[in-house]
């Protein structure tokens, strides 16, 4: 990694003592001065993971929905830019809690506060994608009718623990969560049939999960950042739980904490807690913004917890053997697909050899084929550089070692504001390199489909503006692009001058 000199000149000497005395005074108050008025502390860490908080992207459409659980469609649902969303969108819940209602004296000083705030409302925005309520008291959670009554309550809020609250196609998948006061009068709050001293953490895996972007986009980063700071004491309610996707995750609930994942729609317990945190956080696409952290939890903090679930033995794209050793050989992993779900690349074969012939050792490999996630992660972290078109398996990159590189293939079509937003932007903070190759019209199987003239080779600006669904089905569901190997090529020699293998040390 990269070491900074220092460039400080040495202090003349003067042989006048007071004269030095008063230049140490000033050169104090300077830098006082300057971290002070410096936004971030460490501006070498605010380097390597300054990522631009990116355009709010708001899912929209069903199509996404509809392939969820197939595999790796990533990404598709990230679209259209709504600004306009926010104000427009009307909520449908009625009782939704706001950052507006900020102050608010309906949680007594904790008791048994574990590590729940209670000077926060109860419910509040924790990005202008999620809302999270915390609660501490007595806890008593109904799984089978998505209550939980808490002593300390003065009244009652709604939530859907999921981090699209703006998005209600997601959120129509997502059921809502009520926190309740304990009744008054005869209806006593139920009896507790388990006592537990952790942290409930209620999450939804309902929503657009299934497609691994919005796994890890959506709700396994979000809740590694709520779940962090309570180190293990935390217990993982899963609503909307759906087998499959929890047995490709489980080792990373493992890891977060100590204690059974439930589902909780189909429990029959009165599960009792000191405190409860419903609903995870967001700070921005496939990452974490330590600044807004409770407890300065990073991206590389996530990916640490990533290699210990799996079994990943690389954090850095480091060589192994010395200079002679075959082994040192940087490895190119080329992401492939069947042509029948679009985005698949034509001439893996071709693009293979050539990468063979610049001296990488590569690999061809399918995550579609495997529903061993610990496998294909292993796989990737293996590798210095992927190659991937766009939401064809790229979220993979959150196993890549630092300092590997990331090549997004980006399909015909305008699609660069996409790419940006899902791919480019989040592999700063991963410590990851990247490269872009954007497919010309010679390259692209539409260019078979339509005839020249077409709007849809013509102007795809035209295309985007009927909307996500006709964008999505014409330019990544529907094409498959055959990179230019001479054009390639240069990518590929440029992915490794990136890498530290060439080097001597
Ligand atoms: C749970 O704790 C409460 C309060 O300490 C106690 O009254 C109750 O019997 C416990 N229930 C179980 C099932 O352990």
């Amino acid at each position: 990694m990269k070491s900074r000199s220092s460039a400080r000149g040495e202090p003349r000497r003067f042989g006048n003592v007071a004269l030095l005395a008063l230049m140490l005074c000033s050169l104090v108050a300077l830098s006082l001065i300057r971290a002070r008025f410096s936004p971030i502390g460490n501006t070498a860490v605010a380097e390597t993971i300054k990522v631009e908080d990116p355009k709010p992207v708001v899912v929209s459409k069903p199509a996404v929905a509809a392939e969820a659980g197939d595999g790796t469609d990533e990404a598709t649902a990230v679209a259209v830019e709504e600004d306009k969303d926010e104000e427009a969108q009307p909520k449908d819940e009625e009782v939704q809690p706001k950052t507006e209602h900020a102050v608010d004296a309906t949680v007594r000083p904790a008791k048994a506060a574990v590590a729940v705030d209670a000077s926060k409302p109860v419910c509040y925005e924790t990005s202008r994608r999620s809302d999270t309520c915390e609660a501490a008291g007595d806890v008593r959670l109904v799984g089978r009718t998505q209550t939980i009554y808490v002593d300390t309550l003065e009244r009652e809020w709604k939530t859907r623990p999921y981090c699209r609250k703006h998005d209600t196609y997601a959120l129509s998948h997502v059921k809502e969560w009520s926190l309740k006061p304990f009744p008054s009068g005869d209806g006593a709050a139920p009896k507790c049939t388990s006592n537990s001293s952790a942290t409930a953490f209620v999450i939804s895996t309902g929503g657009f999960t299934g497609n691994p972007f919005h796994d890890y986009t959506d709700v396994l980063i979000p809740a590694f950042i709520t779940a962090h700071r309570f180190a293990g004491e935390v217990q993982f309610l899963v609503s909307s739980y759906k087998s499959w996707w929890m047995s490709r995750y489980i080792q990373i609930f493992q890891q977060m904490s100590r204690y059974e994942v439930v589902d909780i729609d189909a429990d029959d317990e009165v599960r009792c807690y000191p405190s409860a945190v419903v609903g995870p956080t967001f700070h921005k696409e496939l990452g974490v913004d330590p600044s807004k952290a409770p407890s300065g939890v990073s991206v590389a903090d996530f990916r640490k917890m990533l290699r210990s679930a799996f079994g990943l033995e690389r954090a850095t794209a480091t060589p192994s053997g010395d200079r002679w050793d075959i082994r040192r050989r940087p490895r190119l992993l080329i992401i492939s697909r069947r042509t029948s779900r679009g985005r698949a690349f034509m001439n893996e074969r071709a693009m293979a050899d050539m990468a063979g012939s610049l001296g990488f050792d590569v690999r061809i490999g399918d995550p579609d084929t495997t529903s061993d996630t610990s496998k294909f992660a292993r796989l990737v972290n293996s590798c210095d550089v992927m190659v991937g078109v766009h939401g064809a398996g790229l979220t993979n990159m959150v196993f890549l070692p630092a300092g590997a590189v990331l090549v997004q293939v980006v399909p015909y079509g305008r699609l660069e504001w996409l790419a940006r937003n899902t791919f480019a932007e989040p592999s700063a903070g991963m410590e990851v390199h990247y490269l872009e190759y954007v497919v010309q019209l010679d390259e692209t199987t539409l260019s078979e489909q339509y005839p020249s003239d077409h709007l849809v080779l013509k102007d795809p600006m035209a295309i985007h503006k009927q909307g996500w669904d006709a964008l999505k089905t014409t330019y990544l569901d529907k094409q498959n692009v055959r990179p230019h190997l001479g054009r390639l090529k240069k990518t590929f020699l440029q992915a490794l001058k990136m890498l530290p293998h060439g080097r001597d040390d």
